[in-house]
């Protein structure tokens, strides 16, 4: 397929723009939180979506079977990984999915598995259902960042209901082995776990790694997991609501059946199509953001050596969020408040993350090289 260009928007351009990221800090402020990016959506999503505004075709989403087709043609194609697309529901993001397969699975009380540091709405879902957070935190070692085998075993034992994983890992980039994920299948069984499998960044992972659907390591993975995925972070379409959980086996999908019907018509239709779209016709689009970003993940990395050399940054594996350890530099309780106060630059706080990384941030790299040159050049001058 022909190689297609990504426009990167300008700022003055983005400054316009209407969502969270654009909205929520002042216009001298920088922004590089929120997991957006600053790049303009794919020709095919944006003539989709621009046919259905210009014919006022903008009712409930009703059947969509393109939808399921087109993941599951991607999935084959993309990961080598055969999906029934009798098994792909909508629902209307991955949160509200999350949530519906949590209130499906478990009541208020239950234990669920999760590993900090972490996208922090896994927290938020853990409160909208009652169930208990058992925190197993990932390790630092030799190699980087590690999961915690030992402490996942005991937590296991301890009578968890679900493990909520991140695959690949929001904020850590990190794409897991199979031989890891095969682990944890073995482990579900075992205990009687169900296991989650968050697979949002999945199409943004980097060509040395590859990525695993956890639903393909085969029947153990399928008796034990569910998928929630989207096209939403990957073709930068978080606006327009749909998502997809999936399932392998006929006994999970018997389950995922009894969820409540609303969850399918409370995706939206633009986003429903704009997610078929995306998945059938979005993969030039996406290989050219994967260059970008490639590229982005290094030269930050060279920023950071050359301006803020004491400061950690494992280059991810995937997708487009750094995590920085500014420990060493000293900016108190939380930097990101530092930051946005005296040097006009806006990150997620490590602190939302987990218990023990406030000296973390979280800064989003799917922007132009310029962006990142002036937000490090903005932490620089508070230090
Ligand atoms: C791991 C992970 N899951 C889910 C989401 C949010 O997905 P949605 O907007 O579909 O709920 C994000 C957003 O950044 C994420 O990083």
């Amino acid at each position: 397929m022909a190689e297609e260009q990504v426009r990167i928007l300008s700022l003055d351009e983005l400054r316009t723009h209407r969502s969270t990221k654009w909205r929520d800090f002042p216009s001298d402020v920088l922004p590089l939180p929120v997991a957006e990016m600053d790049f303009a959506v794919a020709e095919p999503i944006r003539a989709l979506l621009a046919d259905m505004v210009a014919h006022s075709d903008l009712g409930y989403l009703g059947p969509i079977p393109e939808l399921a087709i087109a993941f599951a043609k991607f999935s084959q194609s993309r990961w080598n990984w055969s999906v029934d697309p009798e098994q792909v529901h909508t629902v209307t993001d991955v949160g509200v999915g999350v949530v519906e397969v949590l209130r499906q699975f478990t009541k208020p009380g239950d234990k669920v598995l999760l590993s900090s540091p972490i996208y922090h709405n896994f927290y938020t879902w853990m409160d909208e259902t009652g169930l208990e957070k058992v925190d197993v935190p990932f390790l630092h070692g030799v190699d980087g960042w590690e999961m915690d085998f030992e402490g996942i075993k005991r937590a296991y034992k301890s009578g968890i209901k679900v493990h909520l994983l991140c695959n690949p890992h929001n904020p850590l980039g990190r794409v897991y082995l199979k031989e890891e994920l095969e682990q944890i299948a073995e482990l579900a069984k075992e205990h009687g776990v169900l296991v989650i499998s968050d697979e949002i960044h999945a199409p943004l992972t980097f060509a040395e790694a590859t990525f695993i659907p956890f639903l393909s390591l085969g029947p153990i993975a399928q008796e034990v997991g569910i998928t929630v995925t989207a096209a939403s972070k990957a073709w930068n379409i978080a606006g327009l609501k749909c998502a997809i959980v999936v399932s392998q086996s006929k006994t999970m999908n018997k389950k995922l059946a009894l969820l409540p019907p609303a969850t399918h018509y409370r995706a939206s239709l633009l986003g429903g199509f704009a997610t078929a779209t995306a998945f059938a016709d979005g993969e030039p689009w996406l290989n050219a953001v994967l260059k970008i970003l490639d590229s982005n993940r290094h030269f930050l990395k060279t920023l950071l050596v050359d301006k803020l050399p004491t400061v950690r940054y494992e280059v991810p594996e995937c997708s487009y969020l750094a995590w920085i350890d500014l420990s060493t530099l000293n900016l108190g309780e939380n930097p990101t408040k530092v930051l946005l106060e005296r040097g006009k630059v806006a990150f997620n706080a490590g602190q939302t993350f987990g218990p023990d990384t406030s000296q973390f941030i979280r800064l989003n790299f799917a922007t132009s090289q310029e962006v990142l040159s002036e937000a490090v050049d903005r932490i620089v001058q508070v230090i």
